[in-house]
């Protein structure tokens, strides 16, 4: 059976009051499902401290080293407290005008510092980097509304994405909720999903990982 991935985008969402009320309500269904929740800097702390069931990822990360840029935090800063980190999210894209090059140089970063990456893509033309170990496949349409691509039309163009990058763990995203989520990792390419809005709630996200060991 192939493994499978849950990925929780926190966003620029939760406080550390926010964010431990979250941590004592989450209780996991028992699950052979990689669960990797990415959360804000400065919740990464707590989360690392507490962490259970799950491991634990950054949305961002300075296309920089160590040294004088002012607000960035680097690949090995993070290493301390993160296995993962998400790179090139279509928000990172929209909102702070990152290119192809900044986010290339991000993964060289990762990986240098012993990271694991997650690379968004928005479809099977997006470039991706050398040495990302995960890919996430996120339509900008099905994000945060309630639209999802259909489970064979994502399937296809994940088969696509792992036949031209090579990379193995290649996922969905975009409006994942437990209503839906079987759907789509019952599909043979698809090896996960990445889910925003349905991981902020731990009752709402706990049920999309019971559908996800249930299927
Ligand atoms: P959504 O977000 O689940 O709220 O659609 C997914 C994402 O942007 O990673």
């Amino acid at each position: 059976m192939k493994s499978i991935f849950i990925v929780a985008n926190w966003k620029s969402n939760k406080t550390v009051a926010e964010a431990e009320i979250w941590l004592e309500s989450f209780k996991p269904p028992v699950t052979d499902r990689t669960v990797i929740i990415c959360a804000p800097f400065t919740l990464l702390h707590l989360l690392h401290e507490r962490k259970s069931g799950f491991e634990l990822g950054a949305q961002d990360v300075s296309p920089f080293g160590e040294g004088a840029f002012t607000g960035a935090i680097n690949a090995r800063q993070l290493k301390e407290l993160v296995s993962w980190v998400l790179i090139g999210h279509s928000e990172r894209r929209k909102y702070f005008g990152e290119t192809d090059e900044t986010l290339a140089q991000k993964v060289t970063q990762a990986k240098a510092a012993g990271l694991r990456v997650l690379y968004c893509v928005q479809d099977e033309k997006t470039p991706i980097p050398g040495g990302v170990e995960a890919v996430a496949y996120e339509p900008v349409w099905a994000i945060g509304t309630g639209k999802t691509d259909t489970p064979p039309n994502a399937n296809g163009v994940i088969t696509a994405i792992k036949k031209t990058s090579n990379v193995p763990i290649v996922l969905y995203g975009g409006s994942v909720s437990g209503g839906n989520i079987a759907s789509f990792v019952s599909q043979p390419s698809i090896d996960g999903v990445l889910v925003g809005g349905g991981s902020l709630d731990p009752d709402i996200f706990v049920q999309i990982l019971a559908n996800a060991a249930a299927s």
